[in-house]
């Protein structure tokens, strides 16, 4: 949770350039649309809280992050949201208090997956949807894999993101029909970012947000260049498009 506690910039430079385009795929599949009172689960800045905002209106949205910047920067972003500093596994909800819980991009770092899920199931109402999305770190289809496609190059001992559960295909689905969801879909999404310089690719990862900014921030000076330029030599010449995958699942309460 630590590397989230960041400013909100530094998250919209590193994530959420990538993660405001996913919303709008997500929310499709969560089939948010007007007249729903939805949740948005690890909210972050407010990427997905914003899509929510634009299909359902302010005062029917809800939104938590255990971040303090990142809930203040929510807030301040999403007037008429009510943002609260909570985790997935203590949502301050009553029951059935929702016709949507979404999270995206959350479930990987959450500290008790399964009772996260419990936990947006059991504020959802009957026939209602829990919804999630996670990058398909784990095969490689990130936006973060060529960062760590390079460093594993440097050092084979690196174990990237794709370890976390939900990264690998079968994973949110596995999860959600634990939790007791029914008539569980799991999909996946993409969205393309041009990226116009290998500078406004890389500068975002020396800010130390999330498991790859922490990583990159804390290599010694030489090791960090060094990492750099075989990013550099495998990445495609600028400008480029780097096209991520997520793995995305829905359930019904
Ligand atoms: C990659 S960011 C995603 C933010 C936002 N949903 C987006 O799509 O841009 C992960 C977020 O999960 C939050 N988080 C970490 N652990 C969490 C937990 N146990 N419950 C809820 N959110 C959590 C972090 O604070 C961070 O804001």
């Amino acid at each position: 949770m630590s590397s989230f506690a960041v400013p909100a910039d530094a998250y919209d430079r590193f994530m959420g350039r990538y993660s405001v385009l996913l919303a709008v795929p997500f929310a499709d599949l969560a089939g948010i649309a007007a007249g729903q009172r939805v949740l948005d689960v690890g909210c972050g800045p407010g990427a997905l809280t914003a899509e929510l905002v634009d299909r359902v209106g302010a005062s029917s949205v809800a939104a938590v992050d255990p971040s303090e910047p990142f809930v203040a920067a929510a807030r301040s972003r999403n007037t008429g949201v009510d943002v609260q500093r909570a985790s997935a596994e203590e949502l301050p909800h009553p029951d059935a208090s929702f016709d949507a819980a979404l999270a995206q991009l959350v479930v990987q770092f959450m500290a008790d997956p399964t009772t996260g899920i419990a936990e947006m199931r059991r504020v959802t109402r009957p026939d209602g949807v829990v919804a999630a999305c996670v990058w398909d770190h784990a095969g490689g289809q990130g936006p973060l894999s060529p960062l760590w496609d390079a460093a594993r190059d440097l050092d084979p001992e690196v174990q990237g993101e794709g370890r976390f559960v939900g990264t690998q295909q079968g994973d949110l689905a596995r999860l959600f029909e634990a939790a007791g969801l029914h008539e569980v879909e799991e999909t996946a999404l993409s969205v393309g970012v041009e990226h116009p310089t290998f500078e406004e690719w890389w500068e975002p990862f020396t800010l130390g947000v999330g498991p790859a900014g922490v990583y990159v921030k804390g290599l010694e000076p030489a090791r960090r260049e060094a990492l750099r330029e075989r990013c550099r030599a495998t990445l495609p010449e600028p400008p480029f498009v780097l096209t991520a995958q997520a793995w995305a699942a829905r359930g019904l309460v």
